[in-house]
């Protein structure tokens, strides 16, 4: 087929966007490799949560091209990107804090709309809605959060609200998951319980762009690392080659 690349799930082309004079990303171009884990870094302001943002449609850029399964999403609204098998979370926290725990789970369902949720809450469940809660009940499960399935999403630690972040992500069954700095306020024994599930997600077929500032995070998780500063990629390579690059070490000191 043309324009698919099969060891590669996204490739992005000359992305490009500015917010009034601020070039936020300057034409960047990269590809992920399909069933693996890229980390995303680089110093505050570098344009990383932008990059994020356009990938999952919340962001315009003003130019350039995002293909997803060869399949070019650059412009497309953000709620068509879960039918291309794109999942993401936020670097803020967006729990919903007056749903519960199971409730914030069925909410991440595709093509969920509200009036189906109600009915479902109330108890008029269809058989994909049961499916949807049982799949909520295994993340929960998998994640030791069974406990916490009934109370309030802004009752959660902040680590339990970044993992809520994950799970809701999942319940969609995306191929690539956009993760912006999810261990943020995660309890150092949460975050090795969270690599390990990502690990785990990835040897099923699941790829990663993942977004982190704990660069012992990204050295343990992520094959190929990219660097940004300033709006461009200024690095790309395993975690040891860009430990060992100048240009790297003189981003994060200069920024
Ligand atoms: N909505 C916006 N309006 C105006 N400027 C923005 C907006 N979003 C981002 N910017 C600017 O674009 C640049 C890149 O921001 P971005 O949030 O992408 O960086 P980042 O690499 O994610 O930083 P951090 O590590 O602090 O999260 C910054 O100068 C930022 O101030
Ligand atoms: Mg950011």
């Amino acid at each position: 087929m043309p324009g698919v690349d099969t060891g590669h799930i996204l490739v992005v082309e000359a992305l490009r966007r500015s917010f009034g004079g601020v070039h936020a990303v300057d034409g960047i171009s990269f590809e992920v490799q399909r069933g693996r884990i890229t980390g995303l870094i680089g110093p505050n302001g570098a344009g990383k949560s932008t990059v994020l943002g356009m990938l999952a449609g919340a962001v315009q850029p003003d130019s350039g091209s995002i293909r997803v399964e060869g399949k070019e999403l650059a412009g497309r609204p953000a709620y068509e990107r879960a039918r291309h098998g794109v999942g993401r979370t936020f670097q803020m926290a967006g729990e919903f804090p007056r749903l519960t725990v199971l409730e914030n789970l069925l909410v991440g369902m595709p093509n969920q709309r509200g009036e189906r949720l109600l009915s479902a809450l109330l108890g008029n469940w269809t058989r994909q809605e049961e499916a949807a809660v049982e799949k909520a009940r295994s993340l929960l499960r998998r994640f030791d959060m069974t406990a916490k399935e009934d109370d309030y999403a802004g009752e959660l630690s902040g680590g339990q609200k970044r993992l809520l972040e994950i799970m809701r992500a999942l319940m969609s069954d995306p191929h690539l998951l956009l993760l912006d700095e999810p261990m943020v306020g995660v309890a150092p024994t949460l975050v090795g319980a969270i690599e390990e599930y990502l690990r785990e997600l990835c040897d099923h077929g699941l790829t990663i762009l993942i977004v982190e500032h704990e660069l012992g995070v990204v050295e343990r998780l992520c094959d190929t690392v990219m660097v940004m500063a300033r709006g461009a990629l200024i690095s790309q390579g395993t975690m040891r080659d860009i430990q060992s690059s100048r240009e790297v070490a003189d981003a994060y000191l200069i920024g």
